[in-house]
């Protein structure tokens, strides 16, 4: 039975795999976006090494298939993403000009953490991803991953959490709506839909 623990510096290329198999709109984007680091260069790694202490993977004995990362005050995680990750991923831009394609518009996300910052989510502090290899999905383990995220996040003192999540996959949004998350509105949010819920388990 695979089971939850913290994440290691040595689960990384595994996290990074099951990212680029699940980033696209929750699928494989291998094709999308060839190079494969650049998926976890945005919604992996700055997680995984700038707050460590909030991801939890699921080991299925061999290796990691699934993950929950997050931080835990999203304005001050914008500003480390700006000052200690970008320097760390010089081969990704800055973008000379409007992005083109859907690589660029990633390199474009890379270098706007700013973009995490929105009053609407104010109240939401805390922010997370969350995904499981195709063959370790629908068997009850994203909801515990959550709820570990959850737990640490309330014993911190942390009250609230938010996700940004791509509207067109209704299954996550399925899954975020069984567990709990409620939409928060926000103006002109049309591709993305942002989603919300106490801590408390
Ligand atoms: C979305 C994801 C994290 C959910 O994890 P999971 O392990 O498959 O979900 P669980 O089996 O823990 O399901 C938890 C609950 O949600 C419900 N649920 C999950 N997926 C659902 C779906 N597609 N439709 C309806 N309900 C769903 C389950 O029935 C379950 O309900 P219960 O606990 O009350 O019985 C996982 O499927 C995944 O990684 N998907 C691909 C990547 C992705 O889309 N990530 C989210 C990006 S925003």
């Amino acid at each position: 039975m695979p089971e939850i623990r913290s994440y290691r510096p040595t689960d990384r290329a595994a996290v990074a795999d099951i990212c680029v198999r699940t980033a696209d709109n929750g699928g494989d984007s291998r094709s999308l976006y060839p190079d494969l680091d650049l998926m976890p260069s945005i919604f992996a790694f700055p997680y995984v090494d700038l707050e460590p202490e909030l991801a939890f993977v699921l080991d299925d004995g061999e290796r990691a298939v699934g993950y929950v990362i997050g931080c835990a005050a999203t304005p001050s995680f914008a500003r480390r993403w700006r000052i200690d990750w970008l320097p760390r991923v010089p081969q990704y831009g800055p973008l000379t000009g409007p992005p083109e394609t859907p690589t660029e518009q990633m390199i474009g996300l890379l270098h706007n953490p700013e973009r995490l910052v929105i009053p609407e989510v104010a109240d939401y502090p805390a922010h997370l991803h969350i995904d499981l290899l195709p063959e370790y999905q629908g068997a009850g383990h994203g909801r515990a991953l959550m709820t570990r995220l959850l737990n640490t996040l309330a014993a911190k003192g942390v009250p609230a959490i938010h996700l940004t999540m791509l509207t067109a996959n209704t299954p996550a949004r399925a899954f975020y709506d069984r567990l709990g998350f409620h939409h928060i509105p926000v103006p002109g949010a049309d591709i993305v839909t942002y989603l919300g819920r106490s801590t408390s388990v």
